[in-house]
């Protein structure tokens, strides 16, 4: 019998801004050997770069609103053909549109793959502004921090490569995010009842500190990949 290859995994944290989907993603990503996707990334790296993409996001980011499902998808069709990927995929901060999610589950049909897991970061609001409000991150590798819930170990110095300069996001502010919110509860959070129609969605409790949630994600996406 031949060499059995199976398809790489998909897996999709869904929650609101400040639920814990990027610093998560990373944790998962290193013990699991799997690759993070960000669209948040991806679209704040083609801001920066000066694509035309990245031209039209930046206001609609800035405002805390929803890039169109065109300009995400693209971006992310181009990443997920990445040879790095074969292992697997969490996709962080995608779909976040009932269009975005039938776009992805097209995508993965025309190569073998499915949505595996959805874990749904369960979050209350109002501590989500402080959580992003406080966020920071290594301008060389991209670790997470936060003043009060996560910082490096030396005052200054990021934990994972030594790195000095730190940056804060444009719309990481009481305003924007209060918008970033209401996005997510109007366009976002529908997507619980699709995945959960399809027998994919797992809940988890966010708001517990952030080694007790790593643990129960572990656990999830272990079921899925051992
Ligand atoms: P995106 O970058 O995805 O931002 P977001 O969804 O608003 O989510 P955040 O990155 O703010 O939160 P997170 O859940 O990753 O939290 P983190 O782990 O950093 O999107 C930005 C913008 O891009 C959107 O507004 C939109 O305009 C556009 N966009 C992106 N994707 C799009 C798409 N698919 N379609 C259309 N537009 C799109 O944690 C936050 C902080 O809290 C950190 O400091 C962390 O240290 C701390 N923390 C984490 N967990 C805990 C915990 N358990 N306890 C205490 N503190 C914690
Ligand atoms: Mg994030």
């Amino acid at each position: 019998m031949g060499a059995q290859t199976t398809p790489p995994a998909v897996f999709i944290l869904l929650g609101p801004p400040g639920a814990g989907k990027g610093t998560q993603a990373r944790m998962l990503e290193e013990k699991f050997g799997l690759v993070q996707l960000s669209t948040g990334d991806l679209l704040r790296a083609a801001v920066a770069a000066g694509t035309e993409a990245g031209k039209q996001a930046k206001a609609v980011m800035e405002a805390g609103g929803l890039v169109s499902d065109d300009i995400v998808l693209a971006i992310l069709r181009d990443r997920m053909g990445d040879d790095d990927t074969k292992r697997g995929v969490i996709l962080d901060g995608f779909p976040r549109t009932a269009g975005q999610a039938e776009a992805l589950d097209h995508l993965l049909a025309s190569t073998g793959q499915r949505v595996n897991s959805v874990i749904s970061m369960e979050v209350e609001d109002a501590p989500m502004i402080a959580r992003v409000a406080g966020r920071y991150t290594c301008a060389n590798c991209g670790e997470g921090y936060h003043d009060t819930f996560k910082q490096p170990a030396k005052a200054g110095v990021c934990d994972k490569c030594g790195g000095t300069d730190f940056k804060r996001r444009a719309d990481d502010n009481a305003e924007t995010a209060g918008a970033r919110l209401n996005a997510y509860h109007a366009q976002t959070a529908p997507l619980i009842a699709y995945y959960k129609d399809r027998g994919v969605l797992e809940e988890v409790d966010a708001m517990a500190d952030i080694t007790t949630v790593s643990k129960a994600m572990q656990a999830r996406v272990a079921q899925v990949i051992g």
